[in-house]
């Protein structure tokens, strides 16, 4: 099988990273391990340059079309001027919701080689392996009203809406109970039912899904401030953890400093299986274009690497092929290959080319 990718570097270190995981894409294709045809487009800044718009119709069209989407970064000074409406990240939001990619899975994993670059000490994080089921689509980031009116004093009031369906919570709840089968069968559900009408909902929900189909997996509800904690205190003791979309980012962004480096980690956001048993996905790295450093060959590629190997486990099934791409990155680290983010004591500090090489490298050794 050849599968179709649509690469879309955006701006910033994105065409950078971009870069390494074509020649990864290569190398693969050269290894027989798996085959692509991969067409490029623009989004974010670059394609506000030449559309006017930071995601052009033919372009959506093109990742529709896809079988997977590789996206680096978007966003950068030079667009900051630009009408809310077109800035860079739209296109990157009109992509997930025109897409319907609704779970974001995002790994935090540490590398034994990276430990001691961890917020925490290194017996707490070594080995860690947890993966954020995050809902994308819904909750508080796009509940209605939102807005802010003034008071016939002249203040003002902000108004957000958190807003949960039943089916918004079983088709994540289905995800992460599928990952957790694949791992060690473990979730924990995160929320704040004691205060919120949409955690009580959610806990009902997830509780269900577990209870009809998934008696197999074991399921643990933790309350979204007590989790934060735990994440800090004690994070090994979580495998698979779901949550919606306000309480996955904090806790996906608090989980990350556990492991070293914003360059080191890959996402995936994935939308729902349909008739053909296919699902539309886009793999990108947490970070941002990183504009303080690019086109300098200082930006990490590990993590749009990794975001690839997150697209041949999960759109694919080609898991071997991601375990031997996911084990590569591993022995370049352990070979000591750094870039300068994730540099220590007696490491060998190369640019973006040479991490993609290291890897290469690696790949071509195992
Ligand atoms: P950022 O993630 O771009 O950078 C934060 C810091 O981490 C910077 O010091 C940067 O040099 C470093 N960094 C990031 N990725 C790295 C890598 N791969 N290797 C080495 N160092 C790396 O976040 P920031 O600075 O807040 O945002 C910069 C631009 O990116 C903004 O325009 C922002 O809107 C956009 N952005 C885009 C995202 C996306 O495309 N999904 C996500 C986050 C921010
Ligand atoms: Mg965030």
């Amino acid at each position: 099988t050849t599968y179709k990718l649509l690469l879309l570097p955006g701006d910033g270190i994105g065409p950078e990273v971009m870069a390494q995981v074509e020649r990864v894409v290569g190398a693969l294709r050269e290894l027989g391990i798996a085959s692509f045809e991969t067409e490029t487009d623009l989004v974010g800044g670059a394609a506000i340059d030449v559309h006017g718009k930071p995601l052009a119709d033919e372009t959506l069209a093109r990742a529709d079309a896809a079988d997977a989407i590789l996206l680096g970064a978007v966003g950068g000074p030079k667009w900051n001027g630009v009408a809310y409406e077109i800035r860079p990240e739209a296109g990157l939001l009109r992509l997930r919701k025109d897409l319907g990619l609704f779970a974001n899975l995002r790994p935090a994993i540490c590398y034994p080689a990276l430990a001691d670059a961890s917020a925490l000490k290194r017996d707490l994080v070594e080995g860690l392996d947890i993966m954020i089921v995050r809902e994308l689509t819904g909750g508080v980031y796009f509940g209605e009203p939102k807005e802010i009116t003034v008071l016939e004093d002249g203040s003002k009031r902000a108004i957000d809406t958190q807003v949960y369906t039943t089916g918004e919570i079983e088709r994540i709840a289905h995800v992460a109970f599928d990952l957790a089968r694949k791992r060690s069968g473990r979730v924990a559900s995160a929320e704040k039912h004691n205060v919120m009408k949409s955690g009580v909902l959610w806990k009902e929900v997830v509780t269900k899904v577990h209870a009809e189909h998934y008696t197999d997996v074991e399921l643990e509800h933790v309350l979204a401030d007590n989790c934060a904690m735990q994440l800090v205190r004690r994070p090994k003791q979580f495998d698979v953890l779901v949550t919606d979309n306000l309480f996955g980012d904090i806790l996906s962004d608090a989980a990350a400093m556990l492991t070293g480096s914003l360059g080191m980690l890959p996402s995936a956001s994935l939308g729902a299986v349909d008739a053909r048993g296919t699902r539309k996905a886009l793999y990108e790295p947490v970070h941002g274009s990183a504009p303080d450093i690019a086109g300098q060959d200082l930006a990490n590629p590990l993590a749009m690497i990794g975001s690839l190997a997150m697209c041949l486990r999960y759109s694919f099934g080609l898991g071997e092929a991601a375990d031997l791409l996911d084990g590569a990155i591993t022995d370049a680290l352990a070979g000591g290959a750094r870039t300068r983010d994730i540099v220590g004591p007696g490491a060998k500090v190369v640019g973006t080319a040479g991490m993609g090489e290291a890897v290469i490298t690696a790949l071509k050794a195992r």
